[in-house]
């Protein structure tokens, strides 16, 4: 049998493929079934740093304002429910007591506030490592692109000082000098997540309104992670997870061939079932018997572009051939 156990932010893991943040990790019930199913290991659902900044005014019984975001504080303060700093905590313990792979807590932030001593919480409840989304949409014509890019340092700082367990930061593909961007940061966290997946909107022309998009990826989405993955493999700090329109087990290979450690899956288990899982397994299993690799380090990183030279240059002939028609 060939080995896929892997190592992913210090953490050992028996498989390299791990459930996402998402209501599939919500309780430890539905975390046991992602686990039988043969997950690495598990994200829980996030909890938004804009709860756990309401529960500490309210417990300081201060008024609080919301520095970035007004309305979705104001959203929190009205629709919240209480306790869910002592939820979150629980569903961590729990998920430890039901489930021997790792546990990562998952924040979502936008600003390094209060809320950072909460990753201290989350590690004491029992945490293996911490996930951060952050997500600061560029929409503030008064803030620059370097202002955005030092908050997600600054985030990576202030939880760095709150904990010892392993950190990482789960970003978006959209910054100017993403390479740059990624190396400098993955020497302040221990793995990046490439890359979460926005909101989006859509119309509805009928009503003239604006409508959620569809949550679930399409398989082609995964084509970003993985162009990314292998250009930053080799150059960046730390391990590399994928995430983003990985519904199968080629997509899977893919991904490590890339260089990633591991690989985030959420979509394809809503649609499917968490017991794809075990498909999505066998089918890596049989493809490394079908190529003769007895484990994943035989094969990881091996179509990363920084043994091939300059990616810029490779991708411009790649394009130029296509457009050019030259064969
Ligand atoms: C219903 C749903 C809930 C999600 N909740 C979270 C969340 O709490 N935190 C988070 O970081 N990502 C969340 N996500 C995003 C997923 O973790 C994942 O990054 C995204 O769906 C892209 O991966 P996929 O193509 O495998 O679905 C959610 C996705 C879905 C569909």
């Amino acid at each position: 049998m060939v080995d896929i156990r892997t190592r992913y932010l210090g953490l050992d893991m028996r498989s390299p493929i791990i459930v996402s943040a998402s209501g599939l990790t919500r309780s430890a019930d539905v975390i046991a079934d992602c686990a039988a199913a043969g997950a690495g290991a598990v994200v829980i659902k996030s909890i938004f740093e804009e709860q756990i900044e309401a529960e500490i005014a309210q417990a300081e019984d201060a008024h609080f304002t919301g520095r970035q975001l007004p309305d979705a504080y104001e959203f929190i303060r009205r629709h919240a429910h209480h306790q869910a700093i002592q939820k979150y905590l629980e569903t961590i313990r729990e998920a430890r007591a039901a489930v021997d792979i790792p546990v990562i807590a998952s924040i979502h932030c936008v600003s390094a506030g209060a809320w950072t001593h909460f990753a201290k919480q989350a590690q004491d409840a029992g945490a293996s490592a911490i996930e951060l989304n952050v997500f600061i949409p560029p929409m503030d014509p008064r803030r620059t692109g370097a202002e955005i890019e030092r908050t997600y340092f600054d985030i990576a700082r202030e939880v760095r000082h709150a904990v010892t367990i392993p950190i990482a930061m789960k970003i978006g593909p959209y910054f100017s000098g993403l390479s740059n961007f990624a190396m400098r940061l993955s020497k302040s966290v221990d793995g990046l997540v490439l890359f979460n997946r926005f909101f989006r909107l859509d119309f509805d022309i009928e009503r003239m309104t604006m409508v959620p998009a569809s949550m679930i990826s399409n398989p082609s989405e995964s084509e970003s992670a993985l162009r990314w993955i292998s250009i930053l493999s080799g150059r960046v700090h730390g391990d590399l997870a994928a995430s983003t329109g990985f519904h199968d087990g080629r997509s899977v290979v893919k991904a490590l061939l890339a260089g990633a450690s591991t690989v985030q899956v959420c979509s394809a288990l809503y649609e499917s079932g968490v017991g794809h899982l075990t498909g999505m397994i066998s089918d890596l299993q049989n493809w490394m018997i079908q190529h003769g690799f007895a484990s994943i380090n035989d094969f990881r990183g091996r179509m990363r572009q920084a043994s091939s030279g300059d990616p810029m240059a490779f991708e411009r002939v790649q394009f130029m051939k296509i457009q050019v028609g030259i064969e």
